[in-house]
């Protein structure tokens, strides 16, 4: 049993669990883009760990590039109004683009960055996230092509995902405690 952090509530996904999770997509996108010309982007900051992860399970080339964006506005729910703070160095025209995100919730910020990302013209443009927040009820604004987990809809951290620029480097995806953020 991993040593649970004291602001973790409990614990949704154990490092072996997303091992599994990471080595099923990775084994999934190599099939997938065989013969293609494979780029994965990740979005700065919290998708940093699951793309290099995700990297190594992938067998074939593949070249890797960043994006930052920022949301206008606060708090923990998304516009979808972004601002791109740090743009690619690659041309994608062409190119199999993967967009790797750490968690999808409403979706809003990919679907802004996958507008700006097609006028580039890449063969084509998908999303790959690690979790998907699927609330009943409501849709999201992106369909990923790779899912690694559907997660309840609680404030989760760990694994690239943070509160407050914390919690990224847990080895784990947990449910932060509401008094940590109340
Ligand atoms: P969306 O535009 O609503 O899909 O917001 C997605 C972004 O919000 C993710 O890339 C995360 O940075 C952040 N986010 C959404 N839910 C959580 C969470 O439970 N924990 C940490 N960050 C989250
Ligand atoms: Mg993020």
């Amino acid at each position: 049993m991993e040593a649970l952090h004291p602001d973790v509530e409990k614990v949704l996904f154990t490092e072996d669990d997303i091992k599994e999770i990471v080595s099923r997509l990775g084994k999934q996108i190599t099939e997938d883009y065989a013969g293609k010309d494979l780029v994965l982007i990740a979005v700065l900051r919290g998708a940093v760990v699951f793309m290099g992860d995700l990297m190594r399970t992938i067998e074939s080339p593949l070249a890797i590039d960043f994006m930052a964006v920022s949301s206008y506005g606060d708090g923990t729910k998304s516009s979808g109004v972004v601002r791109i703070v740090k743009d690619l160095d690659m041309d994608i025209k062409g190119r199999d683009v993967l967009i790797v995100e750490d968690i999808l919730d409403s979706g809003l910020t990919l679907k802004y960055l996958m507008k700006s990302l097609s006028h580039r013209q890449p063969a084509s443009l998908e999303v790959a996230a690690f979790l998907w927040k699927d609330v009943k009820g409501r849709t999201t604004a992106v369909n990923p092509k790779y899912v690694g987990a559907h997660c309840p809809d609680e404030f989760v951290v760990g694994y690239g995902l943070d509160f407050a620029e914390r919690y990224r480097n847990l080895p784990f995806v947990g449910v932060l405690k509401p008094e940590v953020y109340s």
